[in-house]
């Protein structure tokens, strides 16, 4: 079977096409590069020993799409296409509402004319509420977005389930993504951010490797267990493993389902600073600075339903990750570009 990977050149979406071709699925690659490398689509090949189809172009591109179907057999969609910088939504939130709204309905639409209605979808534990209780489960209470960005990820849900329940031949799965860090093992694939990392693990390899001078901790007076916010960091690469249980999942179902794709554990950034000095050997110098607006305490995932109902659960634990975040960027200074 072959599935679509939209957005598959980028971090997630490359590590996925890995596992997908791993697993003897097709592949095809709709990507508009705005925010990837197109050379990570050749070290999946250069990983995996297979080929991957690639279309450069944008998932809004209604025509593109109809192409895309109608010259390939498609099984499953995976949609990983989207901005996710939070700062940047905030700033300029049309841009977000019309590239990962749009992307979607014009997806979707064309989906329903082709009837390949099977669809995975990347949202985020950013959709739940700041005052649940944690562990988070997937029926916690959800929305009161504090930026665009998470608003698109709360609205995309909203329009998918929709979609589902007016149609019943409609298989949705919602995957709630806690905090993926990490690498391929190979070190060949990774995550490469443009500019200024606005994540933890990235500003992190970015200082070890000299880019950068020094991290700052967002603040240590959190009610956590040494005041720095706690999150649940999951590798990359069982992340990629959750969406071909998902696929799996959706072939033989109908409906909407969402699952968290988390750990269960939690980590706090000076827990983090310490694992990956430790694990890898290396100076990291921080800060400690004023919170920064938006960060909550503490958020970590309870996976029971993923473990029950998908049959997966994460594996790599938190040397793992820094070991292989540190592999990646060792080995590749400057990103896909070193
Ligand atoms: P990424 O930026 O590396 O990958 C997204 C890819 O989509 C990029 O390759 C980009 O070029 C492409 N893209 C964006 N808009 C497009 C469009 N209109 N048409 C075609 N291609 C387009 O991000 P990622 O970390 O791999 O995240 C993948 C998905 O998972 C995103 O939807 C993101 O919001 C979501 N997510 C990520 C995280 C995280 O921490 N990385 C957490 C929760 C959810
Ligand atoms: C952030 C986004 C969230 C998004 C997620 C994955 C915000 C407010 N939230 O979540 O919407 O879904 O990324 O892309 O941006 N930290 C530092 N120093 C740094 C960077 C981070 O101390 O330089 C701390 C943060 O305060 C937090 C932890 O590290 O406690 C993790 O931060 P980050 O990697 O940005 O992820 P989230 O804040 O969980």
């Amino acid at each position: 079977m072959n599935v679509l990977v939209t957005g598959g050149a980028g971090y997630i979406g490359s590590h996925t096409c890995v596992e997908l071709l791993n697993e003897g699925y097709g592949v095809v690659v709709i990507d508009n590069l705005c925010n990837a490398n197109p050379k990570s689509l050749d070290r999946v090949r250069q990983i995996t020993g297979k080929d991957l189809k690639f279309y450069e172009g944008d998932v809004r591109d209604e025509d593109l799409l109809r192409r895309i179907f109608a010259e390939n057999e498609i099984g499953c969609v995976i949609h990983f296409a989207g901005l996710k910088a939070v700062g940047e939504s905030v700033a300029i939130p049309w841009k977000y509402y019309d590239n990962n709204l749009n992307s979607t309905l014009v997806l979707t639409k064309v989906m329903g004319e082709v009837g390949m209605k099977d669809i995975i979808f990347s949202s985020s534990a950013t959709v739940y509420t700041a005052d649940n209780e944690m562990p988070l489960r997937e029926d916690s209470r959800t929305g009161n977005c504090t930026n665009p960005y998470g608003w698109t990820k709360y609205m995309t849900e909203q329009i998918l389930s929709g979609i589902s329940y007016a149609d019943k031949d409609w298989g949705v799965v919602l995957l709630r993504y806690f905090n993926p860090i990490g690498a391929h093992e190979s070190g060949l694939i990774g995550e490469d951010p443009r500019g200024i990392p606005n994540n933890l693990m990235p500003y992190i390899t970015q200082v070890a490797i000299g880019r950068r001078e020094k991290l700052s901790v967002y603040g240590n007076d959190y009610d956590t267990h040494d005041g720095t916010g706690v999150r649940d960091y999951i590798h990359v690469v069982d992340l990629a493993k959750g969406h071909v249980a998902a696929v799996r999942y959706v072939a033989a179902h109908k409906g909407c389902e969402v699952f968290n794709l988390g750990t269960g554990v939690g980590y706090s950034v000076l827990d983090m600073v310490e694992a990956f000095r430790t694990v890898n050997n290396v100076a990291l110098p921080y800060q400690i600075v004023d919170r920064r607006p938006g960060d909550i305490a503490t958020c970590y995932a309870d996976p029971a339903k993923s473990r029950q109902v998908l049959g997966w659960t994460a594996e790599h634990d938190l040397k793992d990750m820094c070991r292989d975040s540190w592999n990646w960027q060792s080995k590749n200074p400057m990103g896909y570009d070193s």
